[in-house]
């Protein structure tokens, strides 16, 4: 079992989207048995699973043009201290295990999340204060990976670009994570409207959800390289086999 952590010292700055994104192609295309953990007290994805993810508040359910499959993952509310308590308690079950924690992280709670994690995935933003936000996290990390590596442990975190509009912008993102040191993935998020729709059930390699949401093409072949690299770089190949 892989366990993904997906953070930054930063609010709004995409990581409930980055999450649903993955979590529903790892899932529903791809066949990997996922769990995702709401450690955030916001409970922003558990409550999209109770609230839009209801049949009735969906216009085209509604409208018979999206059929409804099941969920494709579980999706379960734990508390910051209680996380790998409780994943102590399941890890045969799943493949991969997404953990949804909270904007700001500052407390002990957070770093044992954090260092509990197989992979830290950071969305990195193009404002300067998200930089700035970025900054401060990545010394972090970069702490949690020396004690890893010292004690053995599988550990790796990935910046990953997820408000770029533009080449100019991407340019200066890709230069800004460099000279940072924070290893990136190649793969990206765009910013763009269909990923506004928060979703638990849907997956974007679902070509009929793309249609309700207003995705091109060009969106399945982002997710699609986002998850395969993912999967090359966590090693999440050997998961799937097991
Ligand atoms: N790639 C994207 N394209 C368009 N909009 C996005 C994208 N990623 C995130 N957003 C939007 O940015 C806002 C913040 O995103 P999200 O809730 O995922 O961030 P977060 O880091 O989980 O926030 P919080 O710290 O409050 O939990 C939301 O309105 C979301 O729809
Ligand atoms: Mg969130």
């Amino acid at each position: 079992m892989k366990i993904i952590c997906v953070a930054n010292q930063k609010g709004g700055i995409g990581k409930s989207t980055l999450i649903t994104v993955l979590a529903g192609a790892l899932a529903a295309d791809y066949g990997y048995r996922v769990l995702v953990v709401d450690a955030d007290s916001q409970q922003t994805l558990a409550g999209v699973r109770l609230t839009n993810d209801q049949p009735s508040v969906d216009l085209e359910r509604e409208a018979g043009t999206l059929a409804e499959p099941a969920f494709p993952y579980a999706l379960e509310s734990v508390g910051m201290g209680q996380v790998y308590d409780r994943l102590d308690e399941i890890s045969d079950d799943y493949d991969v295990v997404f953990i949804d924690v909270p904007g700001r992280s500052d407390d002990t709670a957070m770093i044992d999340v954090l260092s509990g994690a197989n992979v830290v995935l950071v969305p990195v933003g193009a404002s300067d204060a998200e930089r700035l936000a970025t900054i401060s996290f990545m010394q972090l990390l970069q702490e949690i990976s020396r004690l890893s590596r010292e004690q053995g442990l599988d550990f790796q975190f990935f910046g990953v670009h997820s408000h770029r509009t533009n080449l100019k912008e991407e340019k200066d993102m890709d230069e800004f994570t460099d000279a940072l040191g924070l290893p990136r993935l190649q793969a990206s998020l765009r910013q763009l409207g269909c990923y506004k729709r928060l979703s638990t059930r849907y997956s974007y390699l679902n070509p009929a959800y793309r249609r309700a949401v207003g995705a091109d093409a060009s969106v399945e072949a982002e997710v699609r390289a986002l998850c395969d690299e993912l999967i090359a770089r966590a090693g999440l190949t050997a998961e799937l086999v097991s």
